[in-house]
């Protein structure tokens, strides 16, 4: 049987946030020369897709979501030959690389914006979104940050659109000239080579023609897969217009002569409707979209049970799930499970095993936690912006300020800068166990590492996991989860023990260990799972 499916339905990402991962010079800044000395250990780990965070040009206040220079590197990264040479190298070792592209917004220091707001009259006026209004707002519409989109610019009196944070103007992609100029960008990059794009907030870029007025709504916080109905607003008009996903096919159009085959994974929220209009009617939108659902897991069986089936229902083939754990944006899913490596390697097992695509945020493989520094202290926009709400109140209310807490530098080994850094760190490593880092892990057979590795390696070799449809089963155990990944007349069958006590199960004939954790035994035809442990085999 041939494997005629796309690669990137198979694949697993890993994302890299370059300002963490591995400082080369000392400036304690992470950089490309850093990331290229890592390969082998990537490789090692069996990843086969790696997302960058973005190191284009940009003034870092959103530290790379805001661009100045969408064809450049920022030299505290290094330069193009560094990348281009990145490139190379993540081919070589039979990986793919997919970087990040912020099309909704430009920063405020880019050269078009700086024309553009220079005068009316200017060419790259229509680059960006302007209405007249001064001290009384051109409509409602509320930011995905919660302040009023509308920022007023004196030099010509006024208003400017951002449904981020102010220094991030909104382009306007109803000016031909953008889209254009904004394919060229895809183009540079897509004829180096890379492997597609990560779509940031690409829910918001179309905003209605007319600018009509939000509706209220009840609801005054957002959540991860929700920021369509906030801070008591329904964004009707400025998030999740058909115009973009519409746009969606344009762009997966534009994108799939080159021989790459290349994907776009979008980040957009809403309800799954949402996202499925997002992905087109016939698959001919974006090819995947994040989906958020394990950002705020409930740690039992039923849960992910109830998941699986309804990712079957609403995203079926030719349509394929993520699995999202965590993000530069969001908590480290370790502490959400209070720092339970048990638990967390459940969480991935299910991660790796179920049909979609797993994604992989750098330091989870070695549940690496978080930070705790205050909102007062943050470098992050958001923090700055929300100082003085204390840390408490925050992770109370769960909304996540400080997104520097997720963004802590890699530990690598256990000297005083994990490895990752001979200088002073941008953020500080913070305290650790020589046995949270990869040095050490690797040398521990259990290891969340080891674990991980694992996982990657098997879903690499196995086809049942890339290509096998799945369906969950009903046990009697309600901690128990139990799937079957099924490929023509193969299948996998999945154990997932979520509970505090041993479980017993059958095992049919003939099966064929494929993977265990978390201890397991086996007794003639009785398996015997103990808490929080995992057994994979074939039949
Ligand atoms: C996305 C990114 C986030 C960034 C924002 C603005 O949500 O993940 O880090 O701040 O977009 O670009
Ligand atoms: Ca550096």
């Amino acid at each position: 049987m041939e494997n005629k499916m796309e690669w990137w339905k198979q694949t697993s990402i890993y994302q890299i946030y370059p300002w963490s991962f591995q400082d080369s010079n000392g400036d304690g800044i992470g950089d490309l020369p850093g990331i290229l000395g890592r390969l082998d250990e990537i490789q090692e780990l069996g990843v086969e897709t790696i997302w960058f965070s973005p190191f284009y040009r940009s003034p870092g206040e959103d530290f790379g979501y805001d661009i100045s220079d969408y064809t450049a590197i920022d030299p505290r990264f290094g330069t193009m030959a560094d990348c281009d040479k990145l490139i190379k190298e993540i081919h070589k070792r039979k990986m793919k690389i997919v970087l990040d592209m912020v099309m909704n917004h430009t920063s405020d220091k880019h050269p078009w914006f700086l024309e553009s707001k220079s005068s009316k009259e200017n060419p790259k006026r229509d680059f960006y979104i302007w209405r007249k209004g001064s001290k009384k707002k051109p409509n409602n519409w509320i930011s995905m940050v919660g302040t009023s989109g509308w920022n007023y610019d004196e030099t010509t009196d006024e208003s400017y659109y951002s449904n981020f944070l102010s220094f991030q103007p909104d382009l306007n992609y109803r000016n031909p000239k953008v889209k254009k100029t904004m394919f060229g960008v895809l183009d540079f990059w897509l004829s180096k080579g890379v492997d597609g794009f990560r779509l940031d907030i690409f829910n918001s870029i179309y905003k209605d023609e007319s600018f009509r007025d939000n509706p209220s709504s009840l609801r005054f916080f957002p959540t991860p897969d929700n920021h369509d109905e906030a801070f008591f607003q329904k964004k009707l008009y400025n998030l999740n217009l058909p115009e973009s996903f519409q746009f969606a096919k344009e762009v997966r159009k534009h994108i799939s002569k080159y021989k790459q085959k290349p994907f776009l994974i979008g980040e957009v929220s809403g309800s799954d409707s949402v996202l499925k209009s997002f992905l087109g009617e016939k698959a001919d939108g974006l090819s995947l979209v994040f989906q958020f659902e394990l950002i705020h897991f409930k740690y039992q069986a039923k849960f992910f049970k109830d998941l699986l089936e309804k990712n079957e229902k609403e995203f079926p083939t030719p349509l394929t799930p993520t699995y999202v754990l965590g993000n530069h944006d969001q908590r480290r899913f370790i502490d959400r499970l209070g720092g339970d490596v048990k638990k967390a390697k459940i969480l991935s097992a299910f991660q790796f095993l179920a049909r979609g695509i797993p994604v992989v945020y750098y330091g989870d493989e070695i549940g690496r936690k978080e930070g705790r520094i205050s909102n007062f202290f943050g470098k992050d926009p958001i923090a700055k912006m929300n100082r003085f709400v204390p840390l408490f109140l925050s992770n109370l209310l769960e909304i996540y300020i400080n997104r520097d807490n997720c963004r802590l530098p890699m530990l690598w080994d256990e000297t005083d800068g994990a490895g990752f850094s001979k200088g002073k760190p941008w953020l500080p490593v913070g305290k650790f166990k020589p046995s949270e880092s990869v040095k050490v892990q690797k040398t521990v057979e259990d290891s969340l590492w080891n674990h991980y590795r694992q996982l990657f390696h098997l879903r690499k070799s196995s086809r049942i996991l890339k290509e096998g449809s799945i369906k969950t089963k009903t046990t009697n155990h309600v901690d128990l989860l139990c799937f079957e990944r099924i490929l023509g007349k193969k299948v996998v069958t999945v154990f997932l023990n979520f509970g505090e006590n041993q479980i017993e199960e059958l095992l049919p004939k003939g099966s064929q260990l494929l993977y265990q954790f978390g201890g397991v035994e086996v007794k003639g035809e009785r398996i015997y799972l103990k808490e929080h442990s995992g057994f994979v085999f074939e039949t």
